[in-house]
């Protein structure tokens, strides 16, 4: 059995989840169930990222003990991820001891191999993205050339990792291996840093003086561990690394590790060193997905511009906010997050196409049938079905744009045969049949239409699991037992609730 390990970014548990860290997760989980529907034997790793400075400082300015502040925001994050159905095999947080001592190992055989050494470390540190700057990258201002926000001096011993000496291989790594970094405008970013920039080592030590919430440092006492140097060692601490001998030789490398594009140059530039330096084998690929914005700027706790989540849920339901966030910005760009959107999407992709085409076929087939639909031997499908089902092409392609986390586009083109169906209905005219007593022929349409929606319905299980088995179970079927082809089989239906009732615009202004 083939095997994926996928991961998610370890987000800073500084102050509770938004509708962003939802978006990497929610691209995470689908990608999981994805691999999971088509036999593969999944690692879903996601889980927190909770030392150093920005940290404590929350703690601080909440008033409680560092502990016990993360453990209630870590609480939040678990809340929101099981509201969600993400389905994670394990939740790693960088103060558990297994992934304590993944770290010290690491430093302590970076040591070894002469790759570690103490200097003087003179940057400008921007607490909020916890990144570290030389004057040259500042350009005469004390203003963090991503986030924009004002950066503090810093001039101390530390220790440093020698980052600079493997620059020209990671070049011709990157060269030779265009594929690890998607999309490919975001290849083409780290190409061009690495172009015009000369790698510095990488300061990998905070002396406690300063800060004194991280992981010890191995070599000296004094010191703690960088909290992103911390940080990366999750994706192998996580799959077992130091800890779980067989799982790490059974997971890793990484097939996909999750993230925005904030934070690329740490998986695309150190990330890769450090491995490398380790002499483990680097991850298949790294993607960089855009930013979610409200009110035009970046979302984010600072910028006071966040949207919870759990409202959106609350109001709109799970797969709703699910699909959403899959089908309305392709995963590469950025996208404003508005209500408009997707109260829209949910009226018209949801309730209207989806929903409404599964209702007018289980009503009619408990008018006509008393719900019982049979294939009988004419299983053929109508002419109008052709072009999707024809050598699987529907699942063929679905599976093309999944396998390459082009999600909206595969939900784009089969919502195509969903609208296909519900014009077949209407070009059929089943009354008629009805009426003229063709009921051969009006079970077989059917049954076709029954059979197109199982098949909608195993396809959109990584994207709204609940909907799926929702459908299925209206079906008299049970999603494992399932395939994605057109198939033989009769329908026991048991007709539910609609799936998704439909949202009055008006009651919400953007
Ligand atoms: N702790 C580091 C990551 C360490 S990984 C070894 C960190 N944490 S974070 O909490 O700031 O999370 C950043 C990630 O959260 C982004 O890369 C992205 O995956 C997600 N997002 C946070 N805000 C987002 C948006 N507004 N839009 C899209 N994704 C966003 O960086």
């Amino acid at each position: 059995m083939a095997k994926f390990y996928i991961t998610t970014p370890l987000y800073y548990v500084n102050a509770s989840p938004h509708i962003g860290h939802a978006y990497t997760t929610v691209i995470a989980d689908c990608t999981a169930r994805w691999r999971r529907l088509k036999g593969e034997e999944v690692f879903f790793l996601t889980g927190s990222d909770e030392h150093g400075e920005k940290i404590k400082k929350a703690a601080e300015s909440s008033g409680k003990e560092v502990k016990v502040f993360v453990d209630e925001i870590v609480k939040n994050f678990e809340n929101l991820w099981q509201r969600l159905n993400i389905s994670y095999d394990r939740f790693i947080r960088t103060t558990d001891s297994y992934h304590q001592a993944a770290v010290k190992k690491v430093i302590k055989t970076l040591a070894e191999k002469g790759d570690i050494y103490k200097a003087n470390y003179q940057a400008y540190h921007c607490i909020p993205c916890e990144s570290f700057w030389t004057p040259t990258q500042l350009a005469g201002k004390e203003l963090c050339p991503d986030c924009g926000r004002g950066v503090s001096q810093i001039d101390e011993e530390n220790y440093f990792f020698k980052l600079s000496k493997y620059e020209s291989w990671l070049k011709d790594y990157l060269k030779n291996n265009p594929d690890s970094i998607m999309p490919k405008t975001r290849y083409n970013e780290v190409i061009g840093f690495l172009e015009n920039n000369q790698l510095e080592d990488l300061c990998i030590s905070r002396p406690k003086l300063r800060v004194s919430w991280g992981i010890d440092f191995p070599l000296d006492d004094k010191y703690v561990v960088y909290v992103w140097f911390d940080a990366l060692i999750n994706y192998i601490s996580g799959a077992g690394f130091a800890s779980d001998e067989k799982k790490f030789k059974k997971f890793w490398p990484a097939d996909i590790h999750f993230m925005a594009k904030d934070i690329l140059r740490y998986h695309a530039v150190f990330w890769p060193i450090m491995l490398k330096a380790l002499d483990l084998e680097l991850p298949r690929m790294v993607f960089a997905h855009g930013w979610w914005k409200f009110e035009g700027e970046k979302m984010s706790k600072s910028r006071g511009n966040i949207v919870n989540p759990l409202e959106v849920t609350d109001q709109f339901g799970v797969d709703a906010l699910r699909y959403f966030l899959l089908r309305e910005i392709p995963v590469g760009l950025d996208g404003n997050f508005f209500y408009k959107p997707l109260i829209s999407r949910i009226n018209s992709d949801l309730a209207n196409d989806l929903g409404n085409l599964l209702y007018r076929v289980l009503n009619m087939s408990e008018k006509y049938f008393q719900g019982k639909v049979i294939s009988g031997t004419a299983c053929f499908w109508p002419p109008v079905f052709e072009p999707f089902l024809k050598n699987g092409q529907l699942f063929k392609s679905y599976q093309e744009y999944m396998d390459s986390c082009q999600f909206s586009v595969a939900l784009e083109k089969l919502w195509v045969f969903i609208g296909v169906m519900n014009k077949y209905i209407e070009e059929q005219k089943p009354w008629v049949l009805f009426k003229e007593n063709r009921l051969d022929e009006l079970e077989h349409f059917l049954w076709s239409l029954l059979e197109g929606i199982r098949i909608v319905a195993w396809l959109i299980f990584p994207v709204m699991p609940q909907t799926s088995e929702a459908i299925l179970r209206q079906l008299g079927r049970e999603l494992k037992a399932e395939s994605p082809n057109w198939s033989k089989g009769d329908f026991s239906i048991k007709k539910e609730a609609p799936l998704f009732p439909r949202i009055d615009l008006d009651q919400y202004v953007d």
